[in-house]
């Protein structure tokens, strides 16, 4: 058994266990590797802490001026240089402290706090961060779906159904469909922020602490919007996490769907588009091939960030109050989903961004598999004032047929079905030529939603002022950390002299 260092030496274990602890179990109960996506966090909260400690007369003006200048050198020190035999960042981070400025002094930061409120502290701000940058990206990626859509209101497709030729459309109307579920991706995510930004410190182990400590002073400090309502809740909850992981996989899951079609549309059958060379490789034996790696990629690492988010229902689900060490286990689930969600985005921005589009071979497939039936049968309905079953029935039976519907197939179908002409009750060839029309088509569906060029551009008007509304509520939420940041650091300053 490799012992690492002894009990004797360990600020945490020696008062309560006796031996140095076996590498393999220490490595296995460390968060070390996780922990050092919370350092900077870290570092702050102990800093408002100590700052709330001193305004608060817990400790006096020079142990605090000492434990604030040493924090100072652990911060430029980084993580690299903490003692990795102690279980997390929290307690390696107290042990150099004391290394640097002794027990007396170093020993007394951690009054009136417990590394429970503390890590809930760091996740929830490292987090915040994070939620900032993927609002920023999926920002990104909308505003340039709607560019793109924006030069193809005019451009014709065929939308599908169950994967088959339904009606036509256009490439706008496709790509504001995506458009609508990331703008929506976004606005969870914005939701998510503001339960996210909370303050559990005070909380201490769960049950609070009798030290007079001031919550809404470190909730200021640290640019959360308030301080948690329950000192149990606060350190039994990651709650906050599972909502994060919901959004991102509610996310990657909008990603897939835009990444399969990328997919298939790069295809010879469908031929729709051509991805740049960037987002794709080739074959190490076949020298033809281009392959739509990054999609497929953003495709699979779906079934990461789901999979992220069943493991954390599950680490959490049914553990008792408060804290338990499971929650440990939770958070680089966490980390590896937000990485993987935020890339995603990237990509897709880029891959939409850069992507060609085969007007032509569109337009051409645009009306394959008489894609403008619904529209002939809607075009009897008015003409003829027949039912929309039958004429639905009449014109199921034309394309039986297989092809292109002329007025006497339909008269002479009519004639079966309802024993009348439809010649006779006011169709013309004229009305059939238009109905057969794809850009009559589109451009008749200018009902709110629609799929008219009209109709699209006052979508793209509509996605441009959400957009502009959340970039506002963005800076919003920037200028507020920035300025809990300035006020943090002042105090820091003031009291470390
Ligand atoms: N590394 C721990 C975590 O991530 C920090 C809290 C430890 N608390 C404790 N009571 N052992 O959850």
């Amino acid at each position: 058994m490799k012992l690492n260092k002894s009990a004797v030496m360990n600020i945490l274990r020696r008062g309560r266990l006796s031996a140095g602890q076996d590498e393999d179990i220490m490595n296995f109960t460390s968060s070390m590797d996780a922990d050092k996506r919370i350092f900077d966090a870290d570092i702050d909260v102990d800093r408002a802490h100590v700052v709330m400690l001193k305004e608060q007369d817990i400790i006096n003006n020079s142990d605090c001026s000492a434990i604030l200048r040493g924090l100072d050198k652990i911060k430029n020190e980084g993580i690299g240089k903490l003692d990795t035999s102690y279980e997390d960042v929290h307690i390696a981070l107290e042990a150099r402290l004391i290394e640097l400025v002794g027990e007396d002094t170093g020993g007394r930061m951690h009054s009136g706090r417990s590394r429970n409120d503390e890590v809930a502290a760091c996740i929830r701000l490292t987090l915040r961060d994070e939620l900032i940058n993927i609002m920023g990206e999926i920002h990104a990626l909308i505003n340039t779906m709607i560019k793109t859509a924006s030069k193809h209101h005019e451009t014709l497709m065929p939308g599908y159904t169950h994967t088959q030729h339904a009606q036509p459309t256009t490439l706008a109307h496709h790509l504001l469909a995506h458009s609508n579920a990331f703008l929506r991706d976004l606005g969870r995510i914005e939701g998510v922020y503001g339960r996210t930004n909370q303050n559990p410190l005070g909380a201490a182990a769960f049950a609070s602490t009798g030290f007079p400590i001031n919550r809404k002073r470190t909730t200021e400090l640290l640019g959360f919007d308030s301080p948690l309502g329950n000192s149990m809740d606060a350190v039994s909850t990651r709650d906050f996490m599972i909502e994060s992981l919901g959004c991102y996989a509610n996310l990657m899951t909008d990603l897939s769907r835009l990444a399969e079609e990328f997919i298939l549309w790069s295809s010879s059958e469908f031929d729709f588009i051509e991805l740049d060379d960037s987002y794709t490789s080739t074959s190490s034996i076949m020298p033809q091939k281009k392959n739509p790696d990054v999609a497929e990629l953003m495709r699979g690492k779906t079934g990461t960030v789901h999979g992220a988010l069943m493991s954390v229902l599950a680490i959490c689900k049914a553990l008792p109050y408060s804290y338990n060490r499971d929650l440990q286990e939770a958070t680089h689930h966490l980390w590896r989903a937000t990485d993987t969600a935020r890339s995603c985005v990237r990509m897709a921005e880029g891959m939409v961004r850069t992507a060609k589009f085969r007007k032509n071979r569109m337009k051409k497939s645009s009306v394959s598999g008489f894609t403008t039936a619904t529209e002939l049968a809607d075009t009897i309905v008015r003409d003829t004032g027949i039912p929309f079953r039958t004429a639905h029935h009449i014109v199921g039976a034309v394309a039986r047929t297989g092809h292109e519907p002329a007025l006497s197939d339909l008269d002479k179908l009519s004639i079966e079905i309802t024993g009348k002409k439809l010649s006779d009750m006011g169709l013309s060839i004229k009305s059939i030529m238009n109905a057969l029309d794809p850009v009559g088509n589109i451009k008749k569906r200018h009902v709110t939603g629609g799929t008219a060029p009209d109709e699209t551009r006052r979508q793209v008007t509509v996605i441009k002022k959400e957009l502009a509304g959340i970039k506002r509520d963005i800076r919003k939420i920037e200028r507020k950390i920035d300025k809990a940041s300035g006020k943090l650091g002042k105090a820091c300053q003031q009291y470390s002299c």
